[in-house]
């Protein structure tokens, strides 16, 4: 999770994404970068050593800043093989809201925790408390 230095353009946005595709092509690298008005949320998922070190590489990039980590653990399957990196423009409002389900479900020992498909457990996390708050 992080915050793009300024919004980014649609160009820095689509150099990222290039860049990413062809070099997580090459390293068994695959995940998901969502994105809206200047924060960030990318999911990383590959053999531990090569996202570690594609990691390090992110840190630096000076795109973006107050980089965390949300959730790093190992996984049985993968969420995203089809994608060396989908991407996702979301509205501000969906971007706090996963965040907060991430900040709020982690270190908890709820199904998320259990679930092979961390993303799709947000994201049905997402829509279930969306559903919640709908008014009836
Ligand atoms: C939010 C964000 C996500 C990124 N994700 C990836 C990624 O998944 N894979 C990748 O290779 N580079 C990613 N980058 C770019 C790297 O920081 C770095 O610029 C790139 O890996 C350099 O590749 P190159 O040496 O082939 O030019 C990302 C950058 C940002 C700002």
């Amino acid at each position: 999770m992080s915050y793009s230095k300024g919004l980014f353009s649609d160009k820095t946005l689509e150099d990222i994404l290039q860049t990413s595709r062809r070099n997580n092509q090459r390293s068994g690298v695959t995940g998901v970068l969502l994105y809206a008005d200047g924060s960030i949320i990318q999911a990383l998922e590959g053999p531990k050593e090569t996202v570690v070190a594609l990691y390090e590489t992110i840190l630096q990039d000076p795109r973006h800043w107050h980089i965390s980590t949300v959730l790093s653990r190992p996984i049985r399957q993968r969420t995203f093989s089809e994608w060396s990196m989908g991407f996702q423009a979301v509205s501000t409002i969906e971007i706090e809201d996963i965040r907060n389900l991430i900040i709020t479900q982690r270190g908890r020992q709820s199904a998320i925790m259990y679930s092979d498909n961390v993303v799709l457990g947000l994201l049905q996390l997402f829509y279930a408390s969306h559903f919640r708050n709908a008014p009836s």
